[in-house]
């Protein structure tokens, strides 16, 4: 079986569309006017570039196992706390509980900190023990479109 890698959504722009649909059909009830349409495009957007905002892709071969982004914004309603966030970690359902959500966060932070990010935030709606155990810091909570989340930052290194 093909070892899986960590890479640029660029290098693989053509994995846009597929990512966009499994993003907007896991987290677009969290966001207003956030459409599939604009999932795609931001998605686009983050296969024309390396450095933020952009996405990692975790492939087998040529299969599509999950993703994460650095993005400059993830909630208008959270624009003030923090300019640069860990966002839409995703593990395709068959691929789930062998490491590779913890690989991809953790890659990111270190892309984080190559791209001089300071400090880093996520928020999360349920995964807040999976995050600490990484080393993120709880910083409170909010409600997103009346869901909860738990706020959480790290410094990237
Ligand atoms: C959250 C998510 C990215 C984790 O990905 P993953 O590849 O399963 O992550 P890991 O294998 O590194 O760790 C998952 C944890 O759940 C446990 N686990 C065990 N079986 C599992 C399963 N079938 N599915 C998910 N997690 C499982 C793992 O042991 C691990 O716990 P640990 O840290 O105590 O060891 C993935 O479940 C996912 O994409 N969920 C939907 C999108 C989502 O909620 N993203 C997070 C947004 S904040």
């Amino acid at each position: 079986m093909n070892p899986v890698a960590v890479r640029f959504l660029a290098e693989v722009p053509g994995h846009a569309d597929t990512l966009a649909r499994w993003h907007h059909a896991q987290w677009g009830e969290l966001y207003t006017d956030w459409t599939l349409d604009v999932a795609t495009n931001e998605l686009i957007d983050h296969a024309t570039r390396r450095s933020l905002p952009t996405t990692l892709v975790a492939l087998q071969g040529d299969a599509l196992l999950g993703s994460v982004s650095l993005v400059l914004e993830d909630a208008p309603e959270l624009r003030d706390q923090g300019d640069a966030w860990m966002a839409s970690l995703y593990v395709v359902p068959e691929a789930r509980g062998q490491g590779l959500g913890a690989r991809l966060a953790k890659q990111l932070v270190a892309f984080a900190a190559q791209q001089k990010v300071e400090r880093l935030w996520l928020f999360t709606p349920e995964h807040a023990s999976f995050y600490a155990r990484l080393g993120w810091r709880p910083q409170g909570s909010v409600k997103l479109r009346g869901v909860p989340v738990q706020l959480m930052d790290i410094v990237p290194v």
